[in-house]
């Protein structure tokens, strides 16, 4: 440990050889609502896939500051954040930041369903969580987060749309936060269920999806919870998010119930907004994709 050295030195910076002397800015204490940027913090594992888009800030003086809370939803809530370097405005960046809370705080739990065949590496977590200690709830919550990071990761790592994972802490995940330019500056993209695009633009939507299906197939997954709520509408271009049940198709014994749920979900939606679309013909095609 160093020991802080708090008296002072009884010299003139004029009597030291100016190699040894530094000009230095001192930071300004944080407000309510604000932290030292985690960037960090956090081992290299738990930062995003490179290449890294040029708006992740890596700045070791970067402040993260709570915008606020976007959306409250059944197991995480999501806030906006602001990461900026006070002395270099050019790193300044507002992500999502979704935080798991602990099962006692969900109003929804998942079904252990898509779990099954998940293996947990370290024991000790898997008989917390038994015994439901608050070390396990945490580890619970963590879990998710866990999960969700991962799916992120290999998703983005296959070329897939979605939001670009920047890092991972606890049971916080940032990411990027897919954003519409609006009349009145940036806003939040709506969620697919929300818009009613016209007809080229609808039956563009759902060419993105089946692509987007059918390279998750083509790796073995599926999303597990895909519908128009789970879908960001940014301009003309979607972006699949809430991953952290991602299924393996052919470990998870319901891997193809989940893909026809999917698909139904889906074309419901697109069925409903005048696309004549079938789930039964997706599934189908997936299945090609499959095999
Ligand atoms: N990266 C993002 N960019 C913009 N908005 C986002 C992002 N991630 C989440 N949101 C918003 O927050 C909402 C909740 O996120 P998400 O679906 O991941 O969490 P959830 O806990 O599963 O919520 P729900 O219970 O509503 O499904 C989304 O519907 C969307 O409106
Ligand atoms: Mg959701």
């Amino acid at each position: 440990m160093f020991q802080e050295n708090t008296s002072t030195p009884d010299v003139s910076t004029a009597d030291i050889d100016p190699r040894f002397v530094f000009e230095f800015e001192a930071y300004d204490d944080l407000d309510a609502g604000q932290r030292w940027s985690t960037w960090l913090d956090v081992e290299p594992l738990s930062r995003g896939p490179e290449p890294r888009p040029d708006w992740v800030v890596t700045s070791q003086g970067a402040v993260d500051t709570d915008l606020g809370i976007l959306k409250t939803g059944k197991e995480a809530d999501v806030f906006l954040l602001d990461r900026t370097d006070p002395h270099d405005p050019a790193q300044s960046v507002v992500m999502a930041a979704k935080r798991y809370r602990s099962p006692d705080h969900r109003s929804f739990h998942r079904s252990a369903a898509y779990t099954e065949g998940r293996s947990m590496k370290r024991s000790r977590d898997e008989r917390a969580i038994k015994r439901k200690s608050t070390f396990g709830r945490e580890v619970a919550a963590g879990e998710w987060a866990i999960s969700e990071w991962s799916a992120l990761n290999r998703c983005w790592s296959l070329g897939l749309p979605v939001p670009y994972p920047v890092q991972i802490d606890g049971t916080e995940i940032l990411m990027e936060w897919i954003s519409v330019d609006g009349p009145d500056g940036t806003d939040t993209a709506p969620r697919l269920a929300q818009t009613r695009p016209e007809p080229a633009l609808l039956a563009s939507y759902f060419d993105q999806l089946r692509e987007a299906m059918r390279t998750l197939v083509r790796s073995g997954l599926v999303h597990g919870d895909l519908s128009p709520y789970n879908i960001l509408a940014a301009g003309d271009r979607l972006v699949v998010i809430d991953l952290p049940q991602l299924v393996d198709l052919v470990g998870n014994v319901q891997g193809f119930d989940f893909l026809l749920r999917d698909c139904t979900n889906v074309c419901t939606w697109f069925q409903r907004r005048g696309l004549e679309v079938d789930p039964q013909d997706l599934f189908g095609d997936l299945m090609a994709e499959a095999f």
